[in-house]
């Protein structure tokens, strides 16, 4: 398991962030949800170890910070091919073409396998840069909004692939993202951000359709949900 106690980050003397305390369990599936602004991104990076927090802690299996596949909002795509994108993903075992090209089509991918990345769409870089994490199994992953400039038929393969991949390898999952559909059909618990606080969180059902916050009753009235 994962524990986050008394989480802080300011900029500028403004909390970003400040997590009293929570725990993910080992293989669950977490959605972070909540306005722009409201301390997702910053909370995914102080666990991808990207950004440090200003006080609090975060412990875990050791080993783990170590092996946890990470996807940035904005994914870095190198400026070389986009098969050799995949091939420098392969840090624990030793780099294989064919799992790339593999990689690759489980994200509809496969016919950029030489094109080069700094020719990608926003939504083509994405998917690239989720491939570069299916080569290799990771306990954790945390992703930023995986799929938001995926087309739709994009976004269902990948999501498909997300859940595949979890399954096989026990992954724990963390993602932040701005479709409750997306929530829903992925995590069995979502959190929701306000202001940098964790204001409620809860499985899909629970949250959804029966919040007890203020802040998830004014966060649904935005959202038109089925
Ligand atoms: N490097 C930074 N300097 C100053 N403010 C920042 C910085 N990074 C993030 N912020 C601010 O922190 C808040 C939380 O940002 P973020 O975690 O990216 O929100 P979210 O991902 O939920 O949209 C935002 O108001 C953002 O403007
Ligand atoms: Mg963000």
């Amino acid at each position: 398991m994962i524990k986050i106690s008394q989480l802080r980050k300011s900029y500028n003397g403004r909390c970003v962030l400040n997590i009293e305390d929570f725990v993910f369990e080992p293989g669950g599936k977490y959605a972070l949800i909540g306005a722009n602004g409201s301390g997702k991104s910053t909370l995914l990076k102080i666990l991808a170890g990207t950004l440090a927090a200003d006080s609090g802690s975060i412990d875990c299996p050791s080993g783990l910070r170590e092996r946890l596949g990470y996807m940035p909002q904005k994914p870095y795509i190198y400026d070389f091919s986009v098969l050799k994108n995949i091939l420098i993903a392969f840090t624990h075992s030793q780099s294989d073409s064919a799992a790339a090209l593999r990689a690759l089509r489980r994200v509809g991918m496969e016919d950029f396998a030489a094109a080069r990345g700094s020719r990608l769409s926003g939504g083509e870089s994405q998917r690239v840069a989720f491939a570069r994490m299916l080569v290799e199994p990771h306990p954790l992953l945390l992703l930023d909004e995986p799929t938001s400039a995926m087309d739709l038929n994009a976004s269902d393969q990948v999501e498909q692939e997300l859940l595949d991949y979890c399954s096989e390898q026990t992954t724990t999952l963390i993602f932040a993202t701005h479709s409750l559909a997306q929530a829903q059909r992925v995590a069995d618990t979502l959190l929701l951000m306000d202001h940098g606080l964790l204001a409620e969180y809860g499985s899909a059902a629970e949250l959804i359709h029966h919040p007890q916050t203020q802040e998830a009753r004014d966060f649904l009235r935005n959202w038109k949900v089925d």
